[in-house]
């Protein structure tokens, strides 16, 4: 019988930065790196989703961000609307939260050349990972673990994944679209 045989690799790499205080103004590392990625032909745009545990523990952090970057307009532009997910296990279990983000990179127009950016435990990490890497198969992504695990396990890693009708990580894939990760202290 006639066939093809076929293979392909594909290397991806990515950089961990360890720092604290990220959307404070003497913070250069956010800005450095997107003024480093930044490029003629397009425009960068920032999508950001945000465990709403972290929310309840850091008041100001929506507020801080947008004041980050209002200082960077020249680099990036960061949609006005930040995503607010409930954090824990729920945020894997219910598919309206892997719609919602996936809904708002077509809303906003989040290309390949942009980012979306997670904030939180690992549970939002893995939801925004999965909706990011499905999405035009596969969005730049940074993700900013909050809790220890997350410090320690999924925000260092490449594996993302919701759960399936009760079932765990039932959907999920392994390292895309990883580019960039980051262990934030607030
Ligand atoms: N992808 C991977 O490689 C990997 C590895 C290990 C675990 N996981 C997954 O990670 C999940 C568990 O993650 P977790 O232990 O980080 O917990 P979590 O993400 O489930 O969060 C637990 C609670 O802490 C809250 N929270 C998060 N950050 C906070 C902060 N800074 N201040 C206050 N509250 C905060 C959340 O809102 C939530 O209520 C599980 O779903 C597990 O499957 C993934």
């Amino acid at each position: 019988m006639n066939h093809l045989h076929q293979a392909f690799s594909v290397r991806f790499t990515y950089t961990v930065f360890f720092t604290t205080q990220l959307f404070t103004k003497a913070n250069s590392l956010l800005s450095d790196f997107f003024r480093q990625q930044s490029t003629n032909d397009a425009r960068k745009k920032l999508l950001f989703v945000i465990d709403s545990g972290v929310m309840d523990a850091h008041p100001d952090l929506q507020a801080e961000i947008r004041t980050y970057f209002t200082q960077h307009t020249d680099i990036v532009d960061l949609i006005p609307e930040l995503l607010i997910i409930p954090g824990g296990e729920t945020a894997k279990n219910e598919p309206i939260f892997v719609e919602k983000i996936v809904d708002a990179v077509d809303k906003y127009g989040i290309d390949r050349h942009s980012y979306v950016v997670a904030i939180g435990g690992g549970s939002i990490l893995d939801l925004v990972g999965y909706a990011a890497a499905i999405s035009h198969r596969g969005i730049r992504h940074i993700r900013i673990p909050t809790t220890v695990l997350s410090q320690n396990d999924s925000g260092v890693g490449v594996k993302n994944g919701v759960n399936y009708r009760g079932r765990k990580i039932f959907w999920g894939l392994l390292c895309r679209p990883l580019r960039f990760l980051m262990t934030v202290l607030f």
